[in-house]
């Protein structure tokens, strides 16, 4: 019976394996393969990393547990579960706007991913009409854009910013595949999508790490991503690490709470969290050590910020042997990263739309999708026609950004922690005991661990991480 909440009830992942695929899929992506290293590059390479990985292991696992207990118990989309929860806790209702915060949340991140996953599917197209090109005549091997000045490459991407049509098409395309595999369900759709793509994605960046390893300057790469300078760890790097880490483990986003809502009753969590962190951070170190030994071989600057990938790295591979194969392969690893995120983040969005509104999962599907792509056009135009509108002139933090910069900014240093103390709060104080407990099968010490982090550590640090990183000047 679609359209009543009870198809949601009913769909399911198919196996505990399954979930983990999707759930890895949502989280690997954009953020794992562009953002991390390019906040990584820009603030200085180890502290950032350092304190990274303390957010992700103090505040990011104790929160995915918890966001996937919420939508196990729930079974809903994440204000829908939230919801449940509260109502079986005996409290106010009124949390569910956690959920809906993320579903909001979830809707700004596609509209600009969706952007900067029409970016990769354009340098996937380049480098791989330039690498067919080579092969049919017979040199597999030619490096990328092979006679191209090196600021006719960089230019590119001006290029593309300055061409409306082309940045749409690539956002249609995307946007356009994502639709497509949501309205087809849980199981046909979003479970098939991350079975094969997943797989596919860990061989090309072992394949693409080792090539690095072996031909760039990795000793220099591994020793700027793990030697801290502690000086350059200021307030507002710390909130940006922070936003990040919830941001790459799809957290407050309603990703995570609309997933666990599909995992079987028979499912442990805990270990599953744990996998869902181990993976989501290992890629992003092992995307590190994939980029900067390539960027320092070809003597780019590892802090160029967001255009890193996109307008650097292509004259690493002009000038890398075999680089046109390896820079058609690069982008296709990342166009694969960003589907399988891109899926969860309008599911979170899907799943609500169905709800609310009782409306079939393919209409759902069609109508978020069709209002994030008109947001997301929004963006694209934000490049150029828009370039000067500044939405947030009022907000001194957000003064200088753009439309697309704006959402960013909003969503990451504002939207995202504020969800993930509302989490917190909720799991670690409102809802009831025995259910926490049920559901998250932990017992003894861990429970007690863990239930520490939740109530204490996450709300504190994320308070403080917020007010710091908003308002520099209190310190
Ligand atoms: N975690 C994804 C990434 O790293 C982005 C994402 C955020 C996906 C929130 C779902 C929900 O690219």
């Amino acid at each position: 019976m679609a359209g009543t909440g009870v198809e949601t009830e009913q769909a399911g992942w198919s196996s505990r394996w399954a979930f983990i695929l999707a759930a890895v899929g949502a989280a690997v992506g954009l953020g794992n393969i562009w953002r991390f290293p390019t906040l990584a590059g820009e603030n200085g390479g180890g502290a950032f990393v350092l304190f990274y990985i303390l957010c992700v292991i103090f505040l990011g696992l104790p929160l995915v547990l918890s966001e996937i207990v919420i939508g196990r118990h729930g079974r809903k989309d994440a204000a829908g579960s939230v919801a449940k929860v509260a109502q079986d806790s005996g409290v106010s209702t009124n949390w569910a706007i956690l959920g809906g915060i993320g579903i909001i949340a979830a809707f700004c991140i596609l509209s600009t991913y969706s952007i900067i996953a029409g970016w990769v599917i354009y340098y996937a197209g380049v480098m791989g009409a330039d690498f067919f090109g080579a092969l049919f005549s017979g040199d597999p091997f030619a490096s990328a854009l092979a006679g191209e000045a090196p600021e006719a490459i960089g230019g590119r991407m001006d290029s593309l910013f300055a061409n409306v049509p082309l940045l749409i098409v690539m956002h249609t395309l995307f946007m356009g595949v994502t639709i497509w595999i949501v309205a087809r369900g849980v199981l046909s759709g979003i479970e098939k999508a991350a079975t094969y793509l997943m797989p596919a994605f860990f061989v090309l960046l072992i394949t693409i790490t080792a090539y690095g390893a072996f031909t760039g300057e990795f000793a220099r790469a591994v020793s700027f991503l793990f030697t801290p300078d502690f000086s350059r760890l200021t307030p507002p790097i710390m909130n940006q690490a922070l936003g990040q880490a919830l941001f790459s483990m799809s957290l407050s986003s309603a990703a995570l709470i609309t997933y666990g809502a599909y995992v079987s009753r028979e499912t442990r969590l805990p270990p599953v969290a744990g996998m869902i962190g181990l993976a989501d951070t290992g890629v992003a170190i092992v995307a590190g050590l994939m980029i900067f030994p390539i960027v320092f071989a070809a003597g780019l600057d590892p802090a160029a910020g967001a255009t890193l990938i996109f307008r650097s790295l292509p004259l690493a591979f002009n000038a890398m042997p075999a680089g046109a194969l390896i820079g058609f392969l690069f982008f296709v690893l990342i166009f694969f990263a960003a589907l399988t995120s891109s899926i969860s983040l309008l599911e979170a969005v899907t799943a609500w739309a169905m709800r609310r509104f009782a409306w079939s999962r393919h209409r759902a599907a069609l109508v978020a999708g069709g209002a994030i792509y008109a947001v997301g056009a929004l963006c694209a135009l934000s490049l150029n026609v828009l370039s000067d509108v500044r939405l947030l002139s009022f907000w001194p933090s957000f003064a200088e950004a753009d439309i697309m910069n704006a959402l960013d900014g909003v969503v990451g240093t504002i939207l995202l922690p504020v969800a993930a103390l509302l989490t917190a709060i909720f799991i670690g104080w409102k809802a009831d005991r025995n259910l926490v407990v049920a559901e998250t099968g932990l017992e003894g010490g861990l429970f007690a661990l863990w239930r520490f982090l939740i109530a204490w550590l996450c709300p504190l640090a994320v308070t403080l991480i917020l007010l710091f990183g908003l308002f520099p000047g209190l310190l």
